[in-house]
């Protein structure tokens, strides 16, 4: 069986990231880690939404490099141009075009009621209306390449749910088109906690630590990471079950140590210090192959690019057979007027 047939029988998964940098602890637990696993099983799309991004009204000058940087984790981490379609969104205009198109079957109502738009808009006087409209672009993200699944974190799930409403009434008007696309939401990653003990580690926040971050910077973070709040005394015993620090050790620490380090919370017999120096040394070495790979495309940045090109031109062959089927289907075909 050719490459191209064993493709076909695929299902094909589409997943996007802003780009605000490397990606974080959060971004690799709840995504990318996971990506990387589904490269082999499904024929995947992954996507640099810097359209997505100009929403937060970034610093135009820093989205290049911004966009740069997080091609070069997802390189890192091991996402594969070989077995992944790799690309920036802005790269593929038909995102933005199906993501206009799809207003006309988008209740405003249902755009409203978002709880990320909610949050985003009490920080504006004026309300951009891409804070608005944004779970539209990402519709078209992920319908562009009728894609059956998206694997993302837990905080993506009323956005999909958008999703399916938008495929749902796009084929009841125009026409089966779209399939109804299911989220992937892993079961113990779906929202990893800041550090600060906030519900969502997030870089707006300021609670992350960096995958690329080095062994020193991932110290600088996690020495700074609330635990136990009722431990407040050094010979205090602790609770791992209500320590952030100890559920990070899940991900990054072998199970044998992991007993030691609970028995010794609970005994008081270790402190919070040693027990964070342990979990950051554990997060820097399991993240030192990243760190030399992405060492590698910073200094052979032409590399990145290619794969960055060679994506785009991968994505938009899918975009343009997509876009022709929906701008036949809405009549935007005037030619066929003329016999
Ligand atoms: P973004 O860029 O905020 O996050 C990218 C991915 O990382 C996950 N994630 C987390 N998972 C668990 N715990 C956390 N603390 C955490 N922080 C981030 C997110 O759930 C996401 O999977 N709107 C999207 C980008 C997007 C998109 C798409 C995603 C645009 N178009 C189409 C999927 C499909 C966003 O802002 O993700």
């Amino acid at each position: 069986m050719t490459e191209i047939q064993q493709n076909t029988l695929k299902k094909r998964i589409f997943s996007g990231m802003q780009p605000s940098g490397e990606a974080h602890l959060g971004n690799y637990l709840g995504a990318l880690r996971r990506w990387v696993g589904m490269q082999d099983e499904y024929d995947c799309v992954w996507c640099i939404v810097d359209d997505h991004a100009i929403t937060s009204g970034g610093d135009p000058a820093e989205m290049p490099s911004s966009v740069f940087d997080l091609a070069v984790s997802f390189l890192a981490v091991g996402l594969d141009p070989e077995r992944s379609t790799i690309f920036v969104q802005s790269d593929v205009h038909e995102h933005t075009e199906l993501a206009w198109l799809f207003n006309a079957v988008t209740p405003v109502g249902d755009l409203e009621r978002m709880t990320q738009y909610k949050d985003k808009a009490q920080h504006f006087e004026s309300i951009p209306a891409g804070i608005l409209n944004y779970p539209i672009l990402q519709a078209a993200d992920i319908l562009l390449y009728k894609a059956n699944a998206v694997p993302v974190g837990e905080d993506q799930r009323q956005h999909l749910e958008l999703t399916r409403e938008v495929a749902r009434k796009f084929n009841a008007r125009y026409g089966e088109t779209f399939p109804i696309t299911e989220p992937l939401i892993g079961e113990d990653v779906g929202r990893i906690l800041g550090l600060d003990g906030n519900a969502k580690m997030s870089k707006s926040l300021g609670n992350t630590v960096g995958i690329l971050a080095d062994p020193d910077d991932v110290w600088d973070k996690v020495r700074t990471a609330v635990t136990d709040p009722q431990r407040v005394r050094r010979d205090d015993p602790g609770r791992p079950e209500v320590c952030n620090v100890f559920a990070l050790h899940r991900f990054f620490t072998e199970e044998n140590a992991r007993e030691e380090i609970e028995a010794g919370c609970r005994s008081a017999d270790l402190g919070c210090v040693d027990c964070k120096r342990i979990l950051s040394g554990n997060i820097a070495t399991s993240f030192a192959p990243y760190r030399e790979r992405a060492t590698h495309y910073r200094e052979h940045p032409s590399e990145v690019r290619d794969v960055l090109d060679q994506g785009a031109e991968k994505a938009q062959k899918i975009a343009s057979e997509t876009m022709q089927e929906v701008r036949r289907k809405m009549g935007l075909n005037w030619r066929n007027a003329i016999p």
